[in-house]
Protein backbone atom coordinates (compact mmCIF):
# COMPACT_ATOMS: atom_id res chain seq x y z
CA UNK A 1 0.00 0.00 0.00
CA UNK A 2 2.75 2.66 -1.13
CA UNK A 3 0.63 4.74 -3.69
CA UNK A 4 -1.81 7.47 -3.72
CA UNK A 5 -4.38 4.99 -5.71
CA UNK A 6 -3.76 2.60 -3.19
CA UNK A 7 -4.60 4.53 -0.14
CA UNK A 8 -7.42 6.18 -1.49
CA UNK A 9 -8.93 2.69 -2.98
CA UNK A 10 -8.44 1.14 0.27
CA UNK A 11 -9.99 4.04 2.78
CA UNK A 12 -12.97 4.04 0.01
CA UNK A 13 -16.62 4.39 1.40
CA UNK A 14 -18.70 2.11 -0.30
CA UNK A 15 -22.65 1.89 0.52
CA UNK A 16 -22.70 -1.56 0.87
CA UNK A 17 -19.44 -1.70 2.79
CA UNK A 18 -20.34 0.64 5.94
CA UNK A 19 -20.11 -0.95 9.14
CA UNK A 20 -20.91 0.34 12.50
CA UNK A 21 -18.28 1.64 14.05
CA UNK A 22 -17.59 1.88 17.72
CA UNK A 23 -16.00 4.89 19.44
CA UNK A 24 -14.58 4.39 22.51
CA UNK A 25 -15.19 7.76 24.01
CA UNK A 26 -13.56 6.96 27.09
CA UNK A 27 -10.37 7.01 25.28
CA UNK A 28 -11.48 10.37 23.14
CA UNK A 29 -7.57 12.08 22.82
CA UNK A 30 -6.67 15.28 23.90
CA UNK A 31 -7.33 18.04 21.23
CA UNK A 32 -4.57 20.20 23.27
CA UNK A 33 -0.60 19.30 22.90
CA UNK A 34 0.57 19.14 26.57
CA UNK A 35 4.60 19.19 27.10
CA UNK A 36 4.50 18.42 30.97
CA UNK A 37 7.02 20.79 33.46
CA UNK A 38 7.28 23.09 30.57
CA UNK A 39 5.21 26.04 31.06
CA UNK A 40 3.99 27.85 27.88
CA UNK A 41 5.32 31.92 27.98
CA UNK A 42 1.97 34.27 26.91
CA UNK A 43 1.28 35.48 23.92
CA UNK A 44 0.11 39.43 23.94
CA UNK A 45 -3.51 39.17 23.54
CA UNK A 46 -4.36 42.48 23.22
CA UNK A 47 -2.07 42.85 19.64
CA UNK A 48 -4.26 44.78 17.21
CA UNK A 49 -4.79 43.48 14.40
CA UNK A 50 -4.48 44.42 10.53
CA UNK A 51 -7.98 44.72 8.72
CA UNK A 52 -7.55 43.80 5.28
CA UNK A 53 -10.06 41.94 2.89
CA UNK A 54 -9.80 38.79 1.64
CA UNK A 55 -10.00 39.62 -1.64
CA UNK A 56 -7.46 42.25 -1.37
CA UNK A 57 -4.72 39.65 0.30
CA UNK A 58 -5.57 37.36 -2.40
CA UNK A 59 -5.03 39.61 -4.97
CA UNK A 60 -1.59 41.07 -3.80
CA UNK A 61 1.14 40.13 -6.39
CA UNK A 62 3.98 41.87 -4.48
CA UNK A 63 6.03 39.98 -2.75
CA UNK A 64 7.53 42.80 0.35
CA UNK A 65 10.70 42.49 1.39
CA UNK A 66 12.07 41.41 4.70
CA UNK A 67 11.24 43.57 7.33
CA UNK A 68 13.87 44.84 9.55
CA UNK A 69 12.21 44.71 13.00
CA UNK A 70 9.21 41.89 14.38
CA UNK A 71 8.12 42.09 17.97
CA UNK A 72 6.19 39.30 19.69
CA UNK A 73 3.33 41.09 19.38
CA UNK A 74 3.64 40.71 15.54
CA UNK A 75 3.94 36.53 16.48
CA UNK A 76 0.96 36.78 18.57
CA UNK A 77 -0.69 38.45 15.67
CA UNK A 78 0.53 35.84 13.19
CA UNK A 79 -0.75 33.20 15.41
CA UNK A 80 -3.99 34.47 16.27
CA UNK A 81 -5.24 34.91 12.90
CA UNK A 82 -3.50 31.62 11.54
CA UNK A 83 -5.19 29.18 14.39
CA UNK A 84 -6.94 30.48 17.15
CA UNK A 85 -9.86 29.38 19.30
CA UNK A 86 -12.67 31.17 18.41
CA UNK A 87 -16.78 29.88 19.07
CA UNK A 88 -17.26 27.72 22.62
CA UNK A 89 -20.18 25.03 23.53
CA UNK A 90 -20.76 23.91 26.69
CA UNK A 91 -20.58 19.93 27.18
CA UNK A 92 -21.25 17.78 29.67
CA UNK A 93 -17.60 16.77 30.57
CA UNK A 94 -16.44 20.93 30.25
CA UNK A 95 -16.69 23.33 27.37
CA UNK A 96 -15.47 22.65 24.31
CA UNK A 97 -13.97 24.99 21.71
CA UNK A 98 -14.08 25.25 18.13
CA UNK A 99 -11.55 27.12 15.87
CA UNK A 100 -10.92 29.79 12.95
CA UNK A 101 -9.82 26.65 10.94
CA UNK A 102 -12.37 24.01 9.67
CA UNK A 103 -11.37 20.44 11.21
CA UNK A 104 -12.98 17.31 10.19
CA UNK A 105 -15.14 16.20 13.35
CA UNK A 106 -13.94 18.30 15.16
CA UNK A 107 -10.75 16.44 16.13
CA UNK A 108 -8.39 19.32 14.95
CA UNK A 109 -4.90 16.98 14.55
CA UNK A 110 -2.68 20.08 13.36
CA UNK A 111 -0.29 21.40 15.77
CA UNK A 112 2.31 24.34 15.21
CA UNK A 113 5.67 25.23 15.72
CA UNK A 114 7.88 28.11 15.38
CA UNK A 115 11.66 28.93 15.29
CA UNK A 116 11.91 32.40 16.18
CA UNK A 117 15.05 34.76 15.39
CA UNK A 118 15.95 38.15 15.86
CA UNK A 119 12.59 38.48 17.26
CA UNK A 120 11.93 41.26 19.87
CA UNK A 121 10.94 40.15 23.43
CA UNK A 122 11.39 36.49 22.37
CA UNK A 123 14.61 34.41 22.94
CA UNK A 124 15.75 33.35 19.72
CA UNK A 125 14.60 29.00 19.21
CA UNK A 126 11.85 26.43 18.96
CA UNK A 127 8.54 27.17 20.00
CA UNK A 128 5.50 24.28 20.54
CA UNK A 129 2.22 27.27 19.79
CA UNK A 130 -0.20 26.41 22.76
CA UNK A 131 -3.21 27.52 21.37
CA UNK A 132 -4.78 26.75 24.59
CA UNK A 133 -3.20 29.25 26.35
CA UNK A 134 -2.48 31.60 23.38
CA UNK A 135 1.20 30.69 24.52
CA UNK A 136 4.55 29.47 23.56
CA UNK A 137 6.00 26.27 25.18
CA UNK A 138 9.82 26.79 24.54
CA UNK A 139 11.77 23.05 23.10
CA UNK A 140 15.37 24.44 21.68
CA UNK A 141 17.14 27.35 22.84
CA UNK A 142 19.58 29.37 20.31
CA UNK A 143 19.43 29.52 16.66
CA UNK A 144 21.85 27.32 14.64
CA UNK A 145 22.85 30.41 11.94
CA UNK A 146 23.00 34.00 12.66
CA UNK A 147 19.99 36.01 10.87
CA UNK A 148 20.89 38.90 8.97
CA UNK A 149 16.92 40.33 9.51
CA UNK A 150 14.25 38.53 11.91
CA UNK A 151 13.07 35.48 10.76
CA UNK A 152 10.44 32.98 11.10
CA UNK A 153 9.80 29.42 10.35
CA UNK A 154 6.82 27.93 10.90
CA UNK A 155 6.18 23.78 11.16
CA UNK A 156 2.78 22.13 10.84
CA UNK A 157 2.29 18.62 11.73
CA UNK A 158 -0.92 16.22 12.65
CA UNK A 159 -1.22 13.99 15.01
CA UNK A 160 -2.65 10.71 13.92
CA UNK A 161 -4.55 9.61 16.76
CA UNK A 162 -6.65 12.57 16.88
CA UNK A 163 -8.73 11.47 13.43
CA UNK A 164 -7.60 8.34 13.47
CA UNK A 165 -10.15 7.76 17.08
CA UNK A 166 -12.68 8.28 14.80
CA UNK A 167 -12.36 7.88 11.27
CA UNK A 168 -9.46 5.10 11.57
CA UNK A 169 -7.29 4.10 7.88
CA UNK A 170 -9.36 7.10 6.06
CA UNK A 171 -8.21 9.48 8.55
CA UNK A 172 -4.99 10.58 6.72
CA UNK A 173 -7.00 12.25 4.28
CA UNK A 174 -7.85 14.54 7.08
CA UNK A 175 -4.64 15.19 8.74
CA UNK A 176 -4.03 16.34 5.48
CA UNK A 177 -6.73 18.27 4.36
CA UNK A 178 -7.25 19.69 8.07
CA UNK A 179 -3.95 21.02 7.91
CA UNK A 180 -4.14 22.42 4.44
CA UNK A 181 -7.08 24.73 6.24
CA UNK A 182 -4.55 25.80 8.51
CA UNK A 183 -1.95 26.36 6.18
CA UNK A 184 -4.22 28.51 4.17
CA UNK A 185 -5.09 30.87 7.49
CA UNK A 186 -1.20 30.93 7.81
CA UNK A 187 -0.08 32.43 4.42
CA UNK A 188 -2.93 34.92 4.98
CA UNK A 189 -1.48 35.71 8.14
CA UNK A 190 1.61 36.61 6.65
CA UNK A 191 0.52 38.07 3.74
CA UNK A 192 -1.62 40.64 6.24
CA UNK A 193 1.46 41.38 8.11
CA UNK A 194 3.01 42.28 5.20
CA UNK A 195 5.55 39.24 5.34
CA UNK A 196 7.28 37.48 2.90
CA UNK A 197 7.54 33.54 3.18
CA UNK A 198 7.37 30.45 1.17
CA UNK A 199 6.17 27.58 1.60
CA UNK A 200 7.02 23.98 1.39
CA UNK A 201 5.58 20.58 1.39
CA UNK A 202 8.83 18.99 0.69
CA UNK A 203 11.70 18.54 3.45
CA UNK A 204 13.45 15.65 4.64
CA UNK A 205 10.91 14.25 6.90
CA UNK A 206 13.17 12.12 9.57
CA UNK A 207 15.49 15.59 9.85
CA UNK A 208 12.75 18.08 10.67
CA UNK A 209 10.57 15.36 12.83
CA UNK A 210 13.49 14.67 15.10
CA UNK A 211 14.39 18.89 15.17
CA UNK A 212 10.69 19.34 16.59
CA UNK A 213 10.83 16.20 19.34
CA UNK A 214 7.96 14.46 17.75
CA UNK A 215 7.35 10.90 18.06
CA UNK A 216 7.17 9.86 14.37
CA UNK A 217 4.59 7.06 14.67
CA UNK A 218 2.08 9.50 16.13
CA UNK A 219 3.13 13.05 14.87
CA UNK A 220 4.11 14.06 11.58
CA UNK A 221 5.40 17.16 9.89
CA UNK A 222 3.35 18.23 6.52
CA UNK A 223 4.23 21.70 5.49
CA UNK A 224 7.01 24.15 6.23
CA UNK A 225 6.75 28.19 5.73
CA UNK A 226 9.51 30.21 5.95
CA UNK A 227 10.29 33.98 6.11
CA UNK A 228 13.69 34.52 4.21
CA UNK A 229 16.13 33.83 6.80
CA UNK A 230 14.14 31.59 8.69
CA UNK A 231 16.03 28.30 9.25
CA UNK A 232 14.52 24.84 8.46
CA UNK A 233 15.83 22.31 9.90
CA UNK A 234 17.30 20.09 7.03
CA UNK A 235 18.87 22.99 5.73
CA UNK A 236 22.58 21.23 4.33
CA UNK A 237 24.25 25.11 5.13
CA UNK A 238 23.29 24.25 9.18
CA UNK A 239 26.38 23.63 11.18
CA UNK A 240 26.76 19.82 12.77
CA UNK A 241 23.60 18.22 13.75
CA UNK A 242 21.38 19.14 16.90
CA UNK A 243 20.89 17.13 19.57
CA UNK A 244 17.52 15.02 20.36
CA UNK A 245 15.22 16.76 22.58
CA UNK A 246 14.22 14.51 26.30
CA UNK A 247 11.87 12.11 26.21
CA UNK A 248 9.10 13.84 27.80
CA UNK A 249 9.02 16.21 24.51
CA UNK A 250 8.64 13.40 22.33
CA UNK A 251 6.44 11.68 24.79
CA UNK A 252 3.77 14.91 24.32
CA UNK A 253 3.07 13.31 20.79
CA UNK A 254 0.59 10.65 22.44
CA UNK A 255 -2.91 12.20 23.25
CA UNK A 256 -4.59 9.44 24.05
CA UNK A 257 -4.10 6.52 27.19
CA UNK A 258 -4.50 4.08 24.62
CA UNK A 259 -3.66 4.70 20.74
CA UNK A 260 -4.22 2.12 18.21
CA UNK A 261 -2.06 3.11 15.58
CA UNK A 262 -3.46 2.46 11.78
CA UNK A 263 -0.84 0.71 9.56
CA UNK A 264 -2.23 2.05 6.13
CA UNK A 265 -1.46 5.39 7.46
CA UNK A 266 2.30 4.83 8.32
CA UNK A 267 2.12 3.14 5.24
CA UNK A 268 1.22 6.00 2.87
CA UNK A 269 3.14 8.16 5.01
CA UNK A 270 6.30 6.47 4.96
CA UNK A 271 5.88 6.08 1.45
CA UNK A 272 5.52 9.57 0.78
CA UNK A 273 9.35 10.10 2.36
CA UNK A 274 10.83 9.84 -0.77
CA UNK A 275 10.76 13.08 -2.81
CA UNK A 276 11.00 12.11 -6.76
CA UNK A 277 13.11 13.85 -8.63
CA UNK A 278 11.43 16.40 -10.59
CA UNK A 279 10.34 14.94 -13.88
CA UNK A 280 9.13 18.30 -15.85
CA UNK A 281 6.67 20.33 -15.72
CA UNK A 282 3.02 18.21 -15.04
CA UNK A 283 -0.03 19.13 -17.50
CA UNK A 284 -2.80 21.05 -15.32
CA UNK A 285 -4.83 18.61 -13.20
CA UNK A 286 -8.22 19.68 -14.83
CA UNK A 287 -7.54 18.22 -18.57
CA UNK A 288 -6.46 15.04 -17.08
CA UNK A 289 -9.35 14.65 -15.38
CA UNK A 290 -11.95 13.24 -18.10
CA UNK A 291 -14.25 16.23 -17.92
CA UNK A 292 -14.54 18.31 -21.24
CA UNK A 293 -16.69 21.19 -21.52
CA UNK A 294 -16.90 22.43 -25.46
CA UNK A 295 -16.86 25.99 -24.39
CA UNK A 296 -15.30 28.41 -21.49
CA UNK A 297 -16.34 31.54 -20.13
CA UNK A 298 -13.46 34.27 -19.06
CA UNK A 299 -13.95 34.63 -15.19
CA UNK A 300 -13.65 38.33 -14.35
CA UNK A 301 -10.88 39.29 -12.31
CA UNK A 302 -11.82 42.53 -12.06
CA UNK A 303 -15.77 41.96 -10.50
CA UNK A 304 -16.24 43.40 -6.93
CA UNK A 305 -16.12 40.20 -4.43
CA UNK A 306 -19.59 41.16 -2.33
CA UNK A 307 -17.58 40.58 1.37
CA UNK A 308 -19.02 42.60 3.89
CA UNK A 309 -16.03 42.48 6.35
CA UNK A 310 -12.36 42.46 7.17
CA UNK A 311 -10.28 38.97 6.57
CA UNK A 312 -9.77 38.93 10.18
CA UNK A 313 -13.36 39.33 11.10
CA UNK A 314 -13.92 36.50 8.34
CA UNK A 315 -11.17 34.45 10.33
CA UNK A 316 -12.67 35.01 14.01
CA UNK A 317 -16.29 34.29 12.89
CA UNK A 318 -16.32 31.01 10.34
CA UNK A 319 -18.03 28.13 11.62
CA UNK A 320 -19.53 25.23 9.48
CA UNK A 321 -23.26 25.83 8.08
CA UNK A 322 -25.57 23.22 7.26
CA UNK A 323 -28.98 24.94 7.40
CA UNK A 324 -29.49 25.78 3.78
CA UNK A 325 -31.97 26.86 2.29
CA UNK A 326 -33.20 26.99 -1.61
CA UNK A 327 -32.40 30.11 -2.69
CA UNK A 328 -29.89 31.00 -5.46
CA UNK A 329 -26.71 33.45 -4.75
CA UNK A 330 -25.41 35.50 -6.48
CA UNK A 331 -23.40 35.59 -9.49
CA UNK A 332 -20.88 38.08 -8.18
CA UNK A 333 -20.60 35.58 -5.14
CA UNK A 334 -19.76 32.60 -7.30
CA UNK A 335 -17.77 34.74 -9.90
CA UNK A 336 -15.51 35.92 -6.28
CA UNK A 337 -15.52 31.95 -5.25
CA UNK A 338 -14.25 31.05 -8.78
CA UNK A 339 -12.21 33.66 -9.05
CA UNK A 340 -10.54 32.85 -5.59
CA UNK A 341 -10.14 29.19 -6.31
CA UNK A 342 -8.14 30.20 -9.44
CA UNK A 343 -5.64 32.42 -7.44
CA UNK A 344 -1.70 30.81 -7.14
CA UNK A 345 0.74 31.77 -4.54
CA UNK A 346 2.10 34.70 -5.45
CA UNK A 347 5.61 33.82 -3.20
CA UNK A 348 7.10 30.61 -4.39
CA UNK A 349 5.69 27.18 -3.38
CA UNK A 350 8.52 25.29 -3.42
CA UNK A 351 7.17 22.15 -4.72
CA UNK A 352 7.00 22.13 -8.10
CA UNK A 353 3.14 21.05 -7.45
CA UNK A 354 1.37 24.67 -8.04
CA UNK A 355 -2.39 24.45 -6.92
CA UNK A 356 -3.71 23.43 -10.86
CA UNK A 357 -0.72 20.86 -11.07
CA UNK A 358 -2.33 18.34 -8.41
CA UNK A 359 -5.87 19.77 -8.17
CA UNK A 360 -8.61 20.12 -10.63
CA UNK A 361 -11.71 22.43 -9.29
CA UNK A 362 -14.66 22.10 -10.54
CA UNK A 363 -18.89 23.41 -9.79
CA UNK A 364 -21.72 21.33 -9.14
CA UNK A 365 -24.14 24.79 -9.78
CA UNK A 366 -27.92 24.16 -8.22
CA UNK A 367 -28.23 27.52 -7.84
CA UNK A 368 -26.89 30.79 -8.93
CA UNK A 369 -28.05 33.23 -10.45
CA UNK A 370 -27.42 33.75 -14.09
CA UNK A 371 -25.99 30.21 -14.17
CA UNK A 372 -27.46 27.34 -15.69
CA UNK A 373 -27.74 24.26 -13.20
CA UNK A 374 -25.15 21.88 -14.14
CA UNK A 375 -21.42 20.52 -13.68
CA UNK A 376 -18.65 22.86 -14.25
CA UNK A 377 -14.58 22.72 -14.95
CA UNK A 378 -12.42 25.42 -13.48
CA UNK A 379 -9.40 26.12 -15.98
CA UNK A 380 -7.01 28.84 -13.72
CA UNK A 381 -4.25 29.21 -16.63
CA UNK A 382 -6.98 30.88 -18.49
CA UNK A 383 -9.20 32.34 -15.95
CA UNK A 384 -12.23 30.43 -17.40
CA UNK A 385 -14.90 27.79 -16.44
CA UNK A 386 -16.71 25.92 -18.65
CA UNK A 387 -19.86 23.91 -18.11
CA UNK A 388 -19.00 20.23 -19.03
CA UNK A 389 -22.31 19.04 -18.36
CA UNK A 390 -25.66 20.67 -17.46
CA UNK A 391 -28.52 19.40 -15.02
CA UNK A 392 -29.25 19.46 -11.52
CA UNK A 393 -27.05 16.98 -9.61
CA UNK A 394 -27.42 18.46 -6.34
CA UNK A 395 -29.51 16.03 -4.51
CA UNK A 396 -27.55 13.19 -6.57
CA UNK A 397 -24.57 14.58 -5.00
CA UNK A 398 -25.59 14.91 -0.96
CA UNK A 399 -27.28 11.44 -1.61
CA UNK A 400 -23.56 10.33 -2.48
CA UNK A 401 -22.34 12.47 0.69
CA UNK A 402 -23.51 9.93 2.72
CA UNK A 403 -27.70 11.38 2.91
CA UNK A 404 -26.33 14.06 4.39
CA UNK A 405 -29.80 15.74 2.76
CA UNK A 406 -29.04 19.27 3.90
CA UNK A 407 -26.23 19.60 0.97
CA UNK A 408 -28.94 19.32 -1.95
CA UNK A 409 -29.61 22.82 -1.01
CA UNK A 410 -26.48 24.12 -1.26
CA UNK A 411 -26.17 26.86 -4.01
CA UNK A 412 -22.97 25.36 -5.46
CA UNK A 413 -20.60 21.89 -4.50
CA UNK A 414 -17.25 22.85 -4.87
CA UNK A 415 -15.39 20.08 -6.08
CA UNK A 416 -11.72 19.11 -5.50
CA UNK A 417 -10.46 15.92 -7.87
CA UNK A 418 -7.56 14.76 -8.40
CA UNK A 419 -5.79 12.08 -11.45
CA UNK A 420 -4.34 9.75 -8.95
CA UNK A 421 -2.57 7.84 -11.23
CA UNK A 422 -0.60 10.77 -12.54
CA UNK A 423 0.04 12.16 -8.90
CA UNK A 424 1.44 8.75 -8.49
CA UNK A 425 3.47 8.96 -11.55
CA UNK A 426 4.73 12.39 -11.27
CA UNK A 427 5.76 12.53 -7.21
CA UNK A 428 4.95 8.97 -5.72
CA UNK A 429 3.17 8.86 -2.82
CA UNK A 430 4.49 12.54 -1.50
CA UNK A 431 2.20 13.87 -4.35
CA UNK A 432 -1.00 12.94 -2.11
CA UNK A 433 0.05 15.00 0.14
CA UNK A 434 0.69 17.96 -2.19
CA UNK A 435 -3.29 17.35 -3.70
CA UNK A 436 -4.97 16.81 -0.42
CA UNK A 437 -2.99 19.46 1.60
CA UNK A 438 -4.05 22.06 -1.24
CA UNK A 439 -7.27 21.13 -1.32
CA UNK A 440 -7.47 21.98 2.39
CA UNK A 441 -6.16 25.64 1.50
CA UNK A 442 -8.64 26.01 -1.03
CA UNK A 443 -11.30 24.76 1.11
CA UNK A 444 -10.53 27.03 3.97
CA UNK A 445 -10.33 30.06 1.49
CA UNK A 446 -14.02 29.32 0.78
CA UNK A 447 -15.34 28.84 4.35
CA UNK A 448 -13.74 32.53 4.33
CA UNK A 449 -14.66 34.02 1.43
CA UNK A 450 -18.23 32.44 2.21
CA UNK A 451 -18.30 34.05 5.94
CA UNK A 452 -16.95 37.23 4.04
CA UNK A 453 -20.03 37.43 1.63
CA UNK A 454 -22.98 36.49 4.49
CA UNK A 455 -23.24 32.89 2.74
CA UNK A 456 -22.80 29.20 4.72
CA UNK A 457 -20.50 26.97 4.41
CA UNK A 458 -19.31 23.25 5.01
CA UNK A 459 -16.63 21.44 4.05
CA UNK A 460 -17.55 17.47 3.03
CA UNK A 461 -14.97 14.40 3.44
CA UNK A 462 -17.61 11.51 3.80
CA UNK A 463 -18.84 10.49 0.77
CA UNK A 464 -18.75 7.11 -1.42
CA UNK A 465 -16.11 8.07 -3.32
CA UNK A 466 -16.70 5.59 -6.66
CA UNK A 467 -20.05 6.84 -6.85
CA UNK A 468 -18.65 10.24 -6.79
CA UNK A 469 -16.68 9.60 -9.42
CA UNK A 470 -19.34 8.38 -11.77
CA UNK A 471 -22.19 10.56 -11.28
CA UNK A 472 -19.01 13.39 -11.98
CA UNK A 473 -17.79 11.46 -15.11
CA UNK A 474 -14.27 11.26 -14.18
CA UNK A 475 -12.02 8.98 -15.86
CA UNK A 476 -11.17 5.57 -14.23
CA UNK A 477 -7.92 6.73 -12.38
CA UNK A 478 -9.59 10.18 -11.00
CA UNK A 479 -11.16 10.99 -8.16
CA UNK A 480 -13.02 13.98 -6.07
CA UNK A 481 -10.90 14.29 -2.98
CA UNK A 482 -12.72 16.52 -0.99
CA UNK A 483 -16.30 18.49 -1.44
CA UNK A 484 -17.20 21.94 -0.30
CA UNK A 485 -21.12 22.87 -0.15
CA UNK A 486 -21.52 26.92 -0.01
CA UNK A 487 -25.34 28.27 0.03
CA UNK A 488 -27.36 30.59 1.59
CA UNK A 489 -28.71 29.60 5.30
CA UNK A 490 -31.69 30.94 7.22
CA UNK A 491 -31.27 34.21 9.12
CA UNK A 492 -28.10 35.72 6.38
CA UNK A 493 -29.88 36.29 3.23
C1 LIG B 1 -11.82 17.86 5.83
C2 LIG B 1 -13.16 18.16 6.43
C3 LIG B 1 -14.21 17.27 6.24
C4 LIG B 1 -15.46 17.55 6.78
N1 LIG B 1 -16.50 16.69 6.52
C5 LIG B 1 -17.74 16.98 6.99
C6 LIG B 1 -18.85 16.16 6.64
O1 LIG B 1 -18.72 15.19 5.90
N2 LIG B 1 -20.07 16.51 7.13
C7 LIG B 1 -20.24 17.60 7.94
O2 LIG B 1 -21.38 17.86 8.35
N3 LIG B 1 -19.20 18.41 8.28
C8 LIG B 1 -17.96 18.13 7.82
N4 LIG B 1 -16.91 18.97 8.11
C9 LIG B 1 -17.10 20.15 8.96
C10 LIG B 1 -16.59 19.86 10.38
O3 LIG B 1 -17.46 18.97 11.01
C11 LIG B 1 -16.45 21.17 11.18
O4 LIG B 1 -15.42 21.94 10.61
C12 LIG B 1 -16.13 20.91 12.64
O5 LIG B 1 -17.21 20.29 13.28
C13 LIG B 1 -15.82 22.19 13.36
O6 LIG B 1 -16.90 23.07 13.33
P1 LIG B 1 -16.81 24.51 12.69
O7 LIG B 1 -16.36 24.35 11.25
O8 LIG B 1 -18.20 25.08 12.78
O9 LIG B 1 -15.82 25.33 13.45
C14 LIG B 1 -15.66 18.72 7.55
C15 LIG B 1 -14.60 19.61 7.74
C16 LIG B 1 -13.37 19.35 7.18
C17 LIG B 1 -12.24 20.32 7.36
Amino acid sequence: MRTATEYHDLTSYRRDRMSGHYMDLGNQPDVFKRYPGIEPIPLPGDAELPTPRLSSLLRKGDRPGSPTHLGIDDLSRIFILAYSLTARAGHGSGDFFFRNAASAGALYPTEMYASACGIEGLEDGLYHFSIADQGLSPLRKGTAKPARSPALTFYLTAIFFRSAWKYRDRSYRYHLLDTGHVIENLTLALKAMNLPFSLAYDFDDKTVNAFLGLDEVREATLAVCRMPGGIVADDPGLPGSFGNLPDNCTAASRVSARETAYPPILDIHDAGARILPAKGTPADMAAELGIDPENRDPIDARRRWPETMTCPEALSQRRSSRNFIPQPISGDAAAAFMHGLCIEDSTPSEPVAGLRHCLGTGLLVGGVDGMAPGLYLLDPASLSSGLAVAGLFMDRMADICLNQGWLKNAGVHVLFMANLALIDRYWGARGYRYAMLNAGRLGQRLYLQATAMGLGCCGIGALYDEEAADLLGLNPTSRLLYLVGIGGVKGKI
